[in-house]
């Protein structure tokens, strides 16, 4: 293996999101960098019109900027009454610094009076990596669920406190993070790509030491 597959860029700055990551990617026995202890910048337009559009873009961008492997992640809500809104536009609903607070009042707000059978929604994430060969490999994860009728929970983040879970009986909210990392669209992605970067990662280190 190369020194610069080595090394995996998760292009995000969100450190919770890297947490997840490393938490889930580690028994890969790479060196997983966010992209400031990378020291890249890069402001990337995000102007797919599609989860996997936007993940590819950002992985393609910064393994450019790199060499290094970069894995990329876009994720969002979509709600089926709301002809899935916001979907990509989940980060940036009603603005991207107005509070969660006011997104998920006026989602539940939306539904006002809609039966529980036509709440349905899902949490989507695809998780995009692109390799300095120029591959580029794709997974995709969902986790299904219905939009309550009021907030639920303190953890998480986001849209959580409303995306209820009729199985477990809670909204997302109220899971622990070990659970959360377990039934998540971004947990099952992740697992998906760790199976996929280690057949290509190992592919490749065997075409060149056959
Ligand atoms: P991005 O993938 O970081 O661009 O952001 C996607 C947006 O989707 C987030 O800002 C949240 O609004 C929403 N989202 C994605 N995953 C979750 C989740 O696990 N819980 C709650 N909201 C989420």
């Amino acid at each position: 293996m190369k020194d610069m597959e080595r090394r995996i860029i998760f292009a995000t700055g969100n450190e919770g999101k890297m947490k997840e990551i490393r938490l889930i990617l580690k028994d890969l026995g790479l060196e997983i960098l966010s992209m400031k202890e990378a020291g890249i910048q890069a402001d990337i337009q995000e102007d797919g019109s599609t989860f996997q559009e936007n993940a590819v873009i950002k992985a393609k961008a910064v393994m450019e900027l790199s060499g290094a492997v970069v894995l990329a992640d876009d994720s969002g809500l979509e709600v089926d009454y709301l002809n899935k809104e916001p979907g990509i536009y989940s980060a940036r609903y009603l603005g991207e610094d107005t509070s969660y607070r006011i997104k998920n009042k006026s989602l539940i707000d939306r539904l006002e009076g809609v039966p529980n059978e036509k709440r349905t929604a899902r949490f989507v994430c695809v998780i995009a990596a692109a390799l300095p060969d120029g591959r580029v490999l794709t997974t995709r994860g969902t986790v299904e669920g219905i939009i309550g009728y009021e907030e639920r929970g303190e953890g998480g983040f986001g849209y959580d406190p409303i995306f209820y879970l009729p199985e477990y009986g809670c909204s997302t909210a109220e899971l622990s993070m070990e659970m959360k990392n377990k039934l998540s669209h971004r947990g099952k992605a992740l697992r998906a790509m760790k199976e996929l970067l280690r057949e290509a990662l190992g592919a490749a280190k065997e075409e060149r030491n056959p």
